[in-house]
């Protein structure tokens, strides 16, 4: 996949859904820093400069939500197994370790084009002082510092061969990805299991069928 890299952007998913048009084929935005990163529901992401992942992928084959978020949560998910550390996905965006967030995926769907872009945002070499919150790091977990561009080829590698899966096929890999824990949720303040999710993320509780978006997941407990 190309890459093309910058020093400072406000945002690599705002600079390729603005910069559409001239990319026909899978690119991968990379900025070493943000001035204004974005995660889900108007949140800000922050990251020290040129210390963690920043990227924005579109790949022409990619023409759902559900797609882009399964292989982006996969790719991330493969790349930490690379470094033998071992990630739980707390739905529907995050990947945690030890409870702690490492990576966060943010999908945004260009109206009117049909086109996809995935914002992966992923910790490599921070380390978070400020306990609270709850962030964790490849550079936390394994003690060294690692080459950001050799996480992004890692990473780039993993969602090109994800890419050739099905729909179904991703969809019983990322179950079984996600069904290792058990998976609680909030529905209001009802603590309810997760029994099964499909294709547009909606969530078995009991015998019955809801939205994601009407839950409040609970980190993975590890014993389970
Ligand atoms: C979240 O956890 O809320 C999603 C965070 C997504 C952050 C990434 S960093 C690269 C890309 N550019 C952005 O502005 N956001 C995503």
């Amino acid at each position: 996949m190309r890459v093309i890299t910058f020093n400072t952007l406000s945002s690599t998913n705002d600079y390729l859904k603005e910069h559409i048009s001239a990319f026909d084929e899978a690119i991968c935005i990379h900025a070493l820093h943000q001035t204004n990163g974005r995660g889900r529901r108007g949140r800000t992401w922050k990251a020290k400069n040129g210390e963690n992942l920043l990227v924005s992928i579109y790949h022409p084959s990619i023409s759902t939500n559900a797609r882009a978020l399964w292989i982006s949560i996969l790719s991330v998910i493969k790349t930490l197994s690379d470094y033998d550390v071992s990630a739980d996905i707390k739905l529907p965006n995050d990947i945690l370790v030890d409870n702690r967030k490492i990576a966060g995926i943010l999908i945004e769907h260009l109206r009117g084009k049909q086109k996809i872009i995935a914002g992966v945002g992923f910790n490599v070499n921070e380390v978070f002082e400020d306990v609270f919150l709850n962030a964790s790091s490849l550079k936390f977990l394994t003690g060294e510092n690692h080459d950001i561009n050799d996480i992004r080829d890692e990473l780039l590698g993993h969602f090109e061969t994800l890419i050739q899966y099905s729909d179904a096929e991703l969809l019983e890999i990322f179950k079984t990805q996600l069904f290792k824990k058990k998976i609680r949720a909030f529905l209001g303040d009802k603590g309810v299991v997760v029994r099964d999710i499909d294709e547009n993320f909606n969530c078995k509780i009991n015998e019955e069928w809801m939205s994601c978006d009407n839950l409040e997941f609970v980190p993975p407990l590890s014993e389970e």
